[in-house]
């Protein structure tokens, strides 16, 4: 074991240390070592009166343990008195705890400005003076700790204390720029948000509570916060009971509602409002540069591009362009069948390759788990721009031999299927005016029968034809998104072969650019080129490869900006990072840095939400023989264990850490159902276990009850239903 966090020569000073939390802090301090300053003005908990048995008592306590210690009576508004006391006994100071706080609590039109004032003055600017005092001497030694102490009611707000939340958030905020300004000189400033049962709670909670939850609990998190080993600076954690998270911001990707040389309007504010407020894939800024980068990207978006990319303004929407007639019109219907065959040359073509045993899966129609890669789904409906659709379009008298492969979206709603026939429908979506050129923003949806499988949405770019006046931007089109400003979380890099292109063509770009000399210098280039869809094959494949273990089932989309052209031969290095379940990437030549790929993402399923029916999982997996059999003999006795149990369970199976099913075992309604997939109600407990472990408590092996408190178990919602689950497996399950 790691050796334990010791304070020994240490000088800790805790403010408001004579009770509550403090008191457990400074207790724990000078158990470890530490020579503690227990400062405690000692009024009642509005801030009413003052004394010094507070601060005696906790001293006292200390040193009949053995520990060292010295009493300080002062406010902590006298900040520069309590770091006084404790150069004057101990000639240092190394940690702050700032802890003193009492409550006025009003509603907010009650509140005077005495109540408001003092709230201020203990908390804020208390925890201001005594930081302030100590900071100069932190920086001279080139060591500190320091602790803020904020507040859930800060945080979330909380009726009856506006004046508390004001002063407990202004408090976050000390710190944040406290974690600023002492980095350099090894001083770190974190900030809790603690729930512990003191005096201060016990008129708000009830009293069993308040016995519950003990500061004893809060102490360990301030200790190792203040530990000189511990790294973390700027954090925010709330912490009770045992429990400790921790807090960051998060914001939402938003909508650029101002166009260039145009008012800003709060009606398009209105008309962006579910954008701007929609929190999926929304990022984290941790820094003010990375918040203002974002400000900063915007400002040269709308002023060089003169674009909305979320909205487009009246003036704009209502522009007649000459292609108005090709805007919305629906190109003929094609099929695509393909076979394991196709699926395969398509995985090779991208670099799929035997040398990484993970691949198997794709480029051998033996395995197991043969998949076809996700981003096969833009072969399945190219054919339009393969075979010269696009001429078709009324309105769209432009040279097709000057088109450029400029974006590229591609969305899964199911995993492919290994081999099939796919329908797909193309609309023309939009056509913008890039004043060089114009852009073809055309969507293809494919489906298998009824159902839509993928949709794909392609925008190129045609040389020429452009500054008709027509609109820039366009909200059908899905926006190209910045990767983050920090250096990659992964990278993963594969050399292509000087076959590659040779090799992708045979999945049905046939375009001679790509194979014949001649005809790539007469476009320009000095050889041919890679396929700009072949580059977006690889890096989707590295990002599956490194952010989901290659499985299918979790590529949701993908989007892609189509920057340079890439020769065969050469390494394409795909750089990854993660935010949430999005992986933003870009894609660069390593011999010559040049980003290739740009303002790239993938969308992965979040692993608690892979479907049951995964194809390739599901069916492997052992418990899916048990619920069958639960389900079997439900049928004669479901009547009756419904009455005894009435609950719904929804198991999450897992096999490799990822969710491979979900099953449902309905024990409440009618004479009681097992299906496959989640609880078509809302379910009474919800249950996470592997395959394995599943089989081992089946199977009596693995006691329930143990397999939970060792965390192989999981339960959400009734947990203590979960006991009933226990004879239903043990009755229910012999197999
Ligand atoms: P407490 O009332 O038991 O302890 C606060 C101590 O600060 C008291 O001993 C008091 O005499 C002292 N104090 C008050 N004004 C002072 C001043 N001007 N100068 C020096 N000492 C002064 O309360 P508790 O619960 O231990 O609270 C400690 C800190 O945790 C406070 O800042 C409080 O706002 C915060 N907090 C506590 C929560 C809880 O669940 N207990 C919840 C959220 C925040």
């Amino acid at each position: 074991m790691a050796s334990p966090l010791r304070f020994d020569g240490r000088v800790v000073l805790v403010t408001g240390a004579g009770g509550g939390l403090g008191r457990a802090y400074a207790l724990a301090f000078a158990e470890r070592g530490a020579l503690v300053v227990v400062n405690d003005l000692g009024g009642d908990f509005k801030g009413v009166g003052k004394g010094s048995s507070a601060a005696d008592k906790v001293v006292e306590e200390i040193r009949r343990r053995g520990g060292k210690a010295v009493a300080n009576y002062d406010s902590v508004e006298a900040g520069e008195k309590l770091v006084k006391t404790a150069l004057d006994a101990f000639g240092r100071i190394d940690v702050v705890v700032n802890n003193a706080g009492i409550l006025r609590d009003r509603s907010f039109s009650r509140i005077s400005d005495e109540d408001w004032d003092i709230i201020q003055r203990v908390h804020l600017r208390g925890s201001f003076l005594v930081t302030r005092a100590a900071w100069e001497h932190m920086k001279k030694q080139k060591y500190g700790r320091i602790l803020m102490t904020s507040s859930a009611s800060g945080i979330y707000g909380n009726f009856g204390q506006a004046n508390y939340s004001a002063a407990k958030l202004g408090i976050l905020g000390l710190c944040n720029t406290l974690a600023i300004e002492g980095s350099k000189n090894n001083i770190h400033c974190n900030t809790i948000a603690p729930s512990a049962g003191s005096r201060m709670t016990q008129t708000v909670m009830p009293e069993d509570i308040v016995e519950a939850l003990k500061p004893d609990y809060v102490a360990p998190l301030v200790l190792w916060l203040c530990h000189e080993s511990c790294k973390e600076n700027g954090g925010l954690f709330e912490v009770g009971a045992g429990w400790i998270g921790k807090l960051r911001w998060e914001r939402t990707l938003g909508a650029i509602v101002r166009q260039t040389n145009q008012p800003m309007t709060p009606e398009a504010v209105r008309d962006s409002w579910e954008k701007i407020c929609d929190f999926n894939n929304a990022s984290k800024p941790q820094t003010i540069q990375e918040s203002t980068s974002g400000i900063i990207e915007v400002l040269h978006k709308v002023d060089s591009e003169g674009v909305s990319q979320n909205h487009t303004s009246h003036a704009a929407s209502t522009a007649t362009s000459k292609f108005d007639s090709a805007v919305g019109y629906r190109l003929p219907s094609f099929s695509s069948s393909y076979t394991q065959l196709e699926s395969i040359m398509y995985a090779l073509g991208v670099g799929a390759s035997i040398k990484n045993p993970k691949d198997l899966k794709f480029v051998y129609e033996g395995s197991a788990d043969f998949s076809c890669l996700p981003t096969f789904g833009v072969i399945v409906a190219q054919k339009p721009l393969m075979s010269g659709g696009l001429a078709e379009v009324p309105g769209l008298s432009i040279d097709l031999a000057k088109i450029l492969h400029g974006e590229q979206y591609l969305e899964l709603y199911k995993p492919l299927p290994r081999s099939g026939e796919l329908k797909s429908e193309t609309v023309i979506a939009d056509i913008l005016d890039k004043g060089s050129g114009i852009v073809i923003v055309m969507d293809v949806h494919s489906y298998s029968g009824n159902e839509l499988i993928c949709y794909n949405q392609f925008s190129v770019f045609v040389v020429g034809s452009g500054g008709f006046g027509g609109k820039r931007t366009s909200d059908k089109l899905k926006a190209a998104v910045a990767v983050p400003k920090r250096p990659p979380d992964a990278v993963l890099r594969d050399t292509t072969s000087l076959n590659q292109a040779a090799l992708y063509r045979l999945s049905g770009d046939w375009n001679p650019l790509h194979i014949d000399p001649n005809f790539a210098s007469i476009a320009g280039f000095e050889k041919p080129i890679l396929h700009g869809l072949c580059t977006f094959g690889f890096s989707a494949r590295h990002v599956l490869q490194q952010f989901a273990d290659n499985d299918v089932s979790r590529f949701k989309a993908i989007k892609v900006r189509f920057a340079k052209p890439v020769y065969p031969g050469q390494t394409l290095q795909t750089e990854m990072w993660k935010e949430g379940n999005r992986i933003h990437f870009q894609t660069k030549v390593q011999e010559t840095g040049d980003i290739v790929i740009s303002n790239a993402y993938v969308d992965l399923v979040p692993t608690s939400g892979v479907s049951a029916q995964t194809p390739s999982k599901g069916g492997e997996l052992q418990s899916a023989l048990v619920f069958g059999e639960i389900g079997r003999r439900l049928k004669d006795v479901g009547h009756e264990v419904v009455k005894k149990v009435n609950a719904v369970f929804e198991w999450h199976i897992t096999k490799d850490g990822n969710t491979a099913a979900k099953w449902t075992i309905d024990l409440k309604n009618g004479s009681g159902e097992v299906y496959q997939g989640p609880a078509k109600g809302s379910a009474d407990t919800t249950i996470i276990i592997s395959d394995e472990d599943f089989m081992e408590v089946v199977m009596g092996k693995l006691d329930p009850q143990k397999a939970f408190f060792s965390g192989k178990l999981k339960a959400r919602g009734n947990i203590m239903l979960s006991q009933k689950l226990q004879m239903i497996l043990k009755d229910y399950a012999k197999i």
